[in-house]
């Protein structure tokens, strides 16, 4: 796949490299994440994102879960202390995202006994061949690439989750909230589509099997 090198989803992004540090509280726990710009809102917390961590639903007992398109990987270190039993896998396609998140996950996972997976590539690419199957995949979708990558995705998510398994992403009211409620109950109408959360703009859903 063709990718322009000045977007926050090309693999090497060819911005200045100046790191630059966040601090935030999400869920009542102080986080500091490192950021460099070419990685997605590296300057703040996106407020999707921050809507999105504060309403997932997140197992405490120990799951496989997966954050996919992870950025600097505010959602998949979140899921790793608020869960520290699961196993955490963290996949992006930018490699300056990618080394945020390692050190990011050394930063505030130091502690932690999780078993932390980070893989660079193409969305599920990086699993091919490990017969890997999920109880959760979290999502802020990379919009900006247009709808239709992410309606591909949703398209192959069951074949990544595990029966009890739940797809939780967030979504701009205005990006299409509606319309990917309604492909997905086209799609899938033996699933569940669920919304978790509607604040400032931005709607959070989960996905599951109906039984
Ligand atoms: C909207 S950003 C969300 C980043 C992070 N989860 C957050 O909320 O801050 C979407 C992320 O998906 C990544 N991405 C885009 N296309 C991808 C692909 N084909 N495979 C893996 N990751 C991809 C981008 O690099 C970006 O980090």
């Amino acid at each position: 796949m063709e990718r322009k090198r000045n977007h926050y989803y090309s693999k090497f992004p060819e911005a200045n490299v100046k790191i630059y540090t966040i601090s935030e509280s999400l869920r009542r726990h102080l986080y500091i994440f490192k950021t460099i710009p070419g990685v997605f809102s590296y300057n703040k917390i996106d407020l999707g994102t921050k809507v999105f961590i504060e309403n997932m639903d997140i197992p405490t007992e120990s799951k496989v879960l997966l954050d996919l398109g992870c950025g600097y990987g505010s959602i998949g270190i979140v899921l790793g202390y608020e869960s520290p039993q699961s196993s955490i896998y963290l996949i992006d396609i930018n490699m300056r995202a990618i080394w945020c998140t390692r050190e990011n996950v050394k930063l505030n996972l130091k502690n932690a006994k999780n078993h932390i997976f980070i893989l660079s590539g193409n969305y599920f690419e990086p699993l091919e061949n490990k017969n890997l199957k999920f109880d959760g995949i979290y999502m802020n979708p990379p919009l900006r690439q247009g709808r239709k990558e992410f309606l591909k995705i949703l398209d192959i998510i069951p074949e990544y989750l595990n029966r009890n398994g739940s797809f939780q992403f967030v979504i701009k009211k205005k990006m299409g909230a509606l319309f990917t409620k309604k492909f997905f109950k086209d799609t899938f109408p033996d699933e569940n589509i669920e919304i978790l959360c509607k604040r400032s703009g931005y709607w959070v859903f989960k996905c599951f099997h109906s039984s």
